[in-house]
């Protein structure tokens, strides 16, 4: 391919990138399957390995390309960050008003209210449409230079769409509240673009994404993360762009910071700010009000108060700013905040009551987390009398002690917390909890860990010195807590799925002492089951079957199952694709371990260790007795490249040249997997002459058909 035909292809290439990047991290309405993606984006690639000039900072390759730094650069503000004075009172938010009102005498005073979004407030600058640096905060008027982590956010473009000229009319007619106009679309020309464009905005981690990764870590014996905020700012501040790219942050832009843009007219109100924004291809608040009145105004901030559960992000307030730009102006700034804009709070769902015992939980892993036994009080349609403490550092920085009144506060998708004691009221009579230096499970002195926090360290092992905290385990394997925190984790219907093996049973078989690691499930006779209390012959018949069906399990599942210290599902998936068996990788060398999609060199370590334990190898060779499947069906030998690769499917009827044989080899070849059935999974059924139930299956799924021919093109890439 000539150079100049290489780059007219990378354009387009790039150019639709970009369209569905905006329709599925921004828009959220998908316009093409993952694999035509996917297809664009390798044909990227390939054009920029050939003709490397072509990966400029704007193509969509680079997002993720930087290589781990040293430190953070510093970044000086061109425009000072400011922060927001807020309150939780709306005769504040009031007497706001009348105070704007007396410096703009005899203006018509309108007010924009939006959600207030709990995250990681970062500005980004675009030069002629390009994104070329993003900092943080820092102290408002010099943050870090955190470019080559914000570029791994998808929902942030690095190159706008659109251009200058496109601002709405000042005087078009008031959008609903809410609503979002689409992107206008049309190429601008390259003399359309500000010269440099900042905007202002926050870096979150969605309310689901946050839930699912505690879920892994909860999986993977790993310390759960406080809130989603926290883990935001510990993500921003890994020096790995890489590690970055991993979690799954997003951005919302609600604001501009300096713009050069010569002549060009600019909207003159935030209102329309906000809707040029969208046109340039960033996500913007999800509703926002505007306002005429201080009614208006505070009937906005109890709409919001209304609707606010439902974002995407964590929201904790409102934020009521003037909506055009002159007045603004004219109200001017403090050296701290704007006297335009206010952040209003709604009052986090708090409740106080007694707290009557600190009880200890011993986990899966021997980590000792402090629990509130507190008196049940109710609390966000609910009724609570347990509560996290954390860790032993929590306790004391609150100073909390047993007979104190606490404040315990649920905000959002966060287990609820003691967040502060209500110290006026001691009577002297609290007493401070000393923290145990013996397991209160098994008499085991405990010895003290430093896990991370938020974020601070991961699978690199990039850690942040001071990030830390404490944790207390207790180091004795045989602990019950532990043993039994083990046999469930193997039962989880995630893990090995064994029907019956909830947390009672495994405490009976525990404590009569049948079972004392999860190999001896595998010898559990029906008499010695039939005997516990409370099991009757069926139930004791489904818990053997279901122990018995558990020895056909895929490898992933038996891996994640014996609980590993980091190795969740996730891992467990990627371990099972790469090795054939479990013999191959209980011998593999650390290198070899590392170097797996996936797993960096903590995790590669933890497994290395826990396969070398002499105890663990004996587990092994007592699960292989009982005869249980150490086989990957997820390994894919020529999974290494290839167009197909990581990808399903399933073959039915008659081909017109290929025989059946012939199909698989080809699509395993190209690094795809040829199944035996079509489910949710499969990617393509490939149907020929005479198909039959398998493309009645696809049909209903909604799974892709396609005949030979588009196979083998497929297959060429
Ligand atoms: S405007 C001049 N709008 O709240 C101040 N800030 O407490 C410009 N924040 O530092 C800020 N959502 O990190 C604005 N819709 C929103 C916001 C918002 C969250 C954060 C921002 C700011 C902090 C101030």
């Amino acid at each position: 391919m000539k150079p100049t035909e290489a780059a007219r292809r990378h354009a387009e290439l790039a150019a639709e990138i970009r369209r569905h990047d905006h329709a599925y991290y921004v828009e959220a309405r998908p316009l093409v399957s993952d694999f035509d993606y996917d297809r664009l984006y390798r044909e990227l690639l390939d054009l920029e390995k050939a003709f490397p000039d072509l990966a400029t900072p704007d193509s969509p390759s680079q997002r993720v390309g930087g290589a781990p730094l040293k430190e953070f650069k510093p970044v000086k503000h061109s425009l000072a960050m400011l922060s927001l004075d807020n309150t939780y009172s709306q005769e504040e938010v009031r007497a706001f008003v009348k105070r704007l009102q007396k410096m703009l005498p005899g203006e018509r005073l309108e007010f924009t209210v939006e959600p207030k979004v709990d995250g990681v407030a970062v500005s980004l600058r675009y030069e002629s449409g390009v994104f070329t640096v993003g900092a943080t905060r820092g102290d408002g008027t010099t943050g870090d230079d955190i470019t080559a982590n914000l570029k791994t956010i998808r929902s942030l473009p690095l190159k706008l769409e659109g251009g200058l000229g496109v601002p709405p009319a000042p005087h078009s007619p008031k959008p609903e509240p809410g609503s979002q106009a689409p992107p206008r679309k049309g190429a601008a020309r390259q003399e359309d673009w500000a010269a440099v464009l900042e905007v202002r905005g926050e870096v979150f981690m969605s309310k689901a994404a946050f839930a699912r990764l505690n879920a892994e870590r909860a999986a993977a014996g790993e310390e759960l993360y406080a809130n989603a905020r926290n883990t935001t700012a510990g993500s921003l501040k890994q020096l790995a762009p890489s590690l970055v790219a991993k979690r799954p942050l997003d951005v919302v832009i609600y604001g501009t910071g300096l713009i050069e843009a010569g002549g060009a007219k600019l909207p003159g109100a935030h209102d329309q700010m906000l809707q040029w924004l969208r046109t340039l291809g960033f996500r913007t608040p999800e509703r926002v009000w505007v306002c005429r009145s201080e009614e208006e105004l505070i009937a906005a901030i109890n709409q919001l108060d209304q609707v606010r559960r439902q974002f995407a992000y964590e929201t904790d307030g409102a934020v009521i700013k003037l909506n055009d730009f002159g007045q603004r102006e004219r109200a001017g700034c403090t050296a701290k905040a704007p006297r335009w804009a206010m952040a209003y709070k709604y009052a986090a769902e708090r409740a106080r009551t007694r707290l009557k015992a600190i009880t200890i939980q011993v986990g899966r892993t021997g980590a000792l987390t402090p629990v509130a036994e507190l008196e049940p009080v109710s609390l966000a349609g609910s009724t609570i009398s347990r509560a996290t403490l954390h860790n032993e550092d929590e306790l004391r920085r609150k100073d909390i002690r047993v007979g104190d009144l606490v404040v315990i506060e649920k905000a959002g998708e966060v287990i609820p917390a003691v967040v502060e004691v209500a110290k006026e009221r001691r009577t002297g009579k609290e007493q401070p909890f000393p923290f145990p230096k013996i397991c209160p499970e098994c008499g085991s002195k405990v010895t003290r860990t430093i896990d991370d926090a938020g974020g601070g360290a991961d699978a690199s092992g990039t850690e942040r010195p001071g990030e830390g905290y404490v944790v207390w385990r207790c180091p004795n394997p045989d602990c019950p807590a532990q043993v039994r925190g083990r046999l469930e984790h193997w039962c989880a219907r995630g893990a090995m799925d064994i029907e019956g093996g909830g947390e009672v049973l495994v405490a009976q078989l525990v404590k009569s002492g049948l079972v004392t690691d999860v190999a001896d499930l595998y010898r559990l006779s029906r008499a010695e089951v039939a005997a516990l209390e409370r099991m009757g012959e069926k139930s004791a018949q489904n818990f053997l079957d279901g122990i018995q069906a558990s020895k056909q399990r895929d490898l992933w599942r038996l891996l994640f199952g014996l609980g590993i210290l980091h190795v969740g599902a996730g891992v467990a998936k990627a371990l099972g694709r790469a090795f054939p068996s479990l013999d191959e990788l209980r011998t593999a060398s650390l290198e070899e371990l590392a170097s797996v999609d996936d797993v960096g060199p903590v995790i590669a370590r933890s497994l290395f260790q826990w396969f070398n334990d002499s105890r663990n190898k004996a587990l092994i060779e007592r699960l292989r007795q009982a005869e249980l499947n150490f086989q990957s069906a997820l390994h894919q030998p020529h999974a290494a490249a290839g167009p197909l690769r990581g990808l399903t499917l399933v073959l039915t009827g008659t081909l017109p040249n290929l025989t059946r044989e012939q199909a698989a080899a080809r699509i395993e070849a190209a690094g795809g997997r040829v199944s035996g059935s079509v489910s949710q999974k499969t990617n393509y059924v490939v149907a020929g002459e005479q198909a039959g139930s398998k493309l009645d299956k696809a049909r209903s799924l909604g799974v892709r058909v396609i005949d030979e021919a588009e196979l083998l093109r497929l297959c060429r890439g």
